[in-house]
């Protein structure tokens, strides 16, 4: 399954290989979206396919569940599903409270649900996404299409009085098209350099009329399992 890989690569693979350990026969399982993701994923399959561990999987994306069906695991939607006992899924960062930043991969809004709808959710990443503060990576926020350089405007307008370095924020593209998720809306990343205060921000922007969801994951993480390029683990 692996090869050659790359220190990065690597990190993110003996993460999600120790993350699949926390799951057990019979579990209903949220499953992520993103590159970390998409190893804990295989690493799943395998374990269906050679263990003959039997779960049920809720993905967060459409492409997760692509490959989530490729390899062999159960697919069934949230509402199916109603509860479920762990989501594993990667993040761009996370602090030492461990809030994240997540979404870029653009499917914030499905991960958070499912993430909220579990026991436990648990994190895989590469060592470079531990931060002291979270905002070096932007923010992004699902917004409806409809009116979004205003919502865009709001969103800037606010950010004034909040701790928080930037303002700036962008459309987010896919080629010259925006980006349009998995619910049809389109995300705004916001170039803040340091968020002083997650709770309050993420409170604030999902006041904002067109917001849908922003990536600020507060209080939903339980662990975070941390992979280096040398192949250690640590956890968190
Ligand atoms: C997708 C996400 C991803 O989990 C996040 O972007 C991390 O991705 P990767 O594992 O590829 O670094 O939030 O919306």
């Amino acid at each position: 399954m692996t090869g050659e890989l790359s220190p990065i690569d690597k990190a993110k693979f003996v993460a999600a290989r120790r993350a699949a350990d926390f799951v057990e026969d019979g579990m209903r399982v949220g499953l992520g979206t993103g590159s970390t993701a998409a190893w804990l994923v295989r690493c799943l399959g395998e374990m269906v396919r050679d263990n003959g561990l039997r779960i049920k999987g809720v993905p967060t994306s459409t492409r997760t569940a692509e490959l989530a069906r490729e390899v062999g695991i159960e697919v069934i939607t949230l509402d199916e599903a109603r509860w479920l006992d762990v989501t594993i899924d990667g993040a761009d960062e996370f602090d030492g409270q461990l809030n994240l930043i997540k979404g870029g991969g653009g499917a914030l809004l499905q991960e958070k649900i499912v993430a909220t709808a579990s026991d436990q959710m648990i994190v895989i990443a590469d060592a470079g996404k531990e931060v002291e503060t979270l905002g070096a990576f932007p923010l992004p926020v699902e917004v409806v299409p409809f009116g979004w350089k205003t919502t865009q405007a709001l969103i800037e307008e606010t950010l004034i009085s909040m701790d928080v370095l930037g303002r700036s924020s962008t459309l987010r593209m896919n080629g010259s098209q925006p980006f349009i998720t998995d619910e049809g809306n389109h995300i705004l990343d916001l170039h803040l350099n340091r968020i002083g205060n997650p709770r309050q921000l993420a409170l604030v922007l999902n006041q904002m009329p067109g917001v849908v969801e922003n990536g600020l994951f507060i209080d939903i993480c339980d662990v975070v399992v941390l992979g280096f390029g040398d192949g250690r683990v640590e956890l968190r």
